[in-house]
């Protein structure tokens, strides 16, 4: 400020000289002419560093700095330094914005930003997708006239969002459950968090019927076993029919203990996540175990046929394919009538795959029930199955360790026919001997 002062002070100086000078030489008028040409110099000069200052800033080029001297060359080195400051922090801002943004594109759910009037200010893909929006075209229009369902609007009128709301068939294939909820904000703006819930209400589901399916499965043979009981407690009966009492009840309480351990069975399949060990099992021994069970099974009942590869071993778990395999043979021996034929094959194929397969002349499936056959419970007739003793989770046990071998249940059947169940393993799950 000094500076300027003095500056002024001295500008003043030579006006008044030249004033001085142009009037003793010529006259008053002529020394005032001297005056303001000297006072417009300076004037000239600003204006001249004006326009740079406006080309310069009009121009937008920061570092195109124009060449001036003394107070403006200090004048547009600050404001230089200025805009270059101003610049950085406003790259900052949108990074870190751009951040943002990615992030919440990258949350597996559906995000939609609110203003206070409810009008879409933003949303992530995973939003379009399950509510059908298009941020572009969709941008600043109110959400309830966007998504439509009565329930929804509701919430959003409520103005209760302390609990979140489900709303099912949503999705582009509008198979989708989702739980959605509003969470304010800022000044009255509110988040819409949408999540994607089919699968936990699906689990939560199986959760229900699995409870409900073993409950039912134990009643049954309890409510029995509790009516021998009582008929052997009230009735005078003599030995022979006490005997006939205690063996029905007996077979009650195996297909208790039958259904327990295969429960227990399929628990620690499902909670044992490690792959099974490779042992190489070898085929014809594991063909002898089989061909065991299956006679001892069929009480004579059937007429059976083996054939198996002397060549190759199996690699895997001995236990669970054996169990595997014998659930397989023991199917088809409770399913076939008496006089029925069965074979039972292990064997490796022209690709090297290692395919066994149980034959019979059963009854058949028709075709609607083959997808459902390895669900937990699933039996096809359920009053022939609990005559034969079958819980049906037989074939869910071969499911699972079919999984866990890497290989393919493959079951063909023709109604009135007979059916079969092959186990198709890897070519990786066969050595040759
Ligand atoms: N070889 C077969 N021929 C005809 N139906 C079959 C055959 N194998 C299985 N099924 C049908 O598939 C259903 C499911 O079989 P699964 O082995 O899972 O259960 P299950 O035999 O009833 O009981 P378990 O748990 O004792 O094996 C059976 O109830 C039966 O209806
Ligand atoms: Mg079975």
């Amino acid at each position: 400020m000094v500076a300027v002062i003095f500056r002024f002070i001295f500008l003043l100086i030579l006006a008044i000289i030249a004033f001085g000078v142009g009037k003793s030489f010529f006259n008053d008028q002529i020394g005032l002419g001297f005056a303001l040409a000297i006072v417009s110099v300076p004037l000239a000069y600003s204006y001249i560093n004006l326009a740079r200052l406006r080309k310069y800033i009009m121009q937008g080029e920061i570092e195109n700095l124009p060449s001036t001297s003394g107070n403006w060359e200090d004048i547009l080195f600050r404001l230089q330094r200025f805009l270059r400051t101003q610049k950085n922090q406003l790259r900052d801002i949108e990074a870190q914005h751009e951040r943002f943004i990615q992030a919440f594109q990258a949350s597996p759910n559906g995000i939609v930003m609110l203003d206070d009037r409810d009008q879409i200010e933003w949303c992530n893909a995973i939003a379009e997708s399950y509510f059908g929006l298009n941020f572009k075209r969709d941008a600043l229009q109110q959400i309830n006239y966007l998504i439509r369902r009565p329930e929804f609007i509701r919430y959003l009128s409520d103005r209760n969002f302390n609990e979140p709301l489900l709303i099912e068939q949503m999705g582009p294939a509008n198979n989708l459950t989702l739980m959605v909820q509003l969470f304010p904000f800022s000044e009255n703006r509110h988040l819409l968090f949408a999540q994607d819930i089919t699968d936990l209400r699906k689990t939560e589901a199986m959760r229900r019927d699995f409870v409900a399916n073993v409950s039912h499965e134990m009643r049954t043979p309890l409510t029995v076993m509790m009516g021998f009981l009582e008929t052997v407690l009230s009735l005078d009966l003599d030995e022979a029919q006490r005997t006939r009492y205690l063996e029905m009840m007996q077979l009650q309480a195996k297909r208790m203990q039958s259904l327990v351990e295969d429960l227990l069975i399929l628990a620690n399949l499902e909670a044992n996540i490690q792959p099974p060990l490779l042992q190489a099992i070898d085929m014809p021994v594991l063909m002898a175990l089989l061909k065991n069970d299956a006679e001892a099974l069929s009480h004579g009942k059937h007429i059976f046929e083996f054939n198996c590869d002397q060549a190759h071993d199996l690699l895997g778990n001995q236990k669970e394919l054996l169990s595997a395999f014998s659930n397989l043979v023991a199917n088809a021996v409770h399913y076939t009538p008496e006089g029925g034929k069965i074979k039972i094959s292990l064997v490796v194929n022209e690709v090297d795959q290692g395919i066994f397969s149980v034959e019979d002349t059963g009854p058949g499936i028709s075709a609607e029930h083959l997808p459902r056959l390895t669900e937990r419970f699933y039996r096809i007739d359920r009053s022939r199955s609990r005559e034969t003793g079958g819980t049906g989770l037989g074939l869910a046990i071969v499911k699972h360790i079919a999984n866990r071998h890497q290989a393919q249940l493959l079951i063909t059947s023709v109604p009135g026919k007979g059916s079969t169940f092959s186990l198709q393993f890897p070519t990786q799950r066969v050595v040759t001997v």
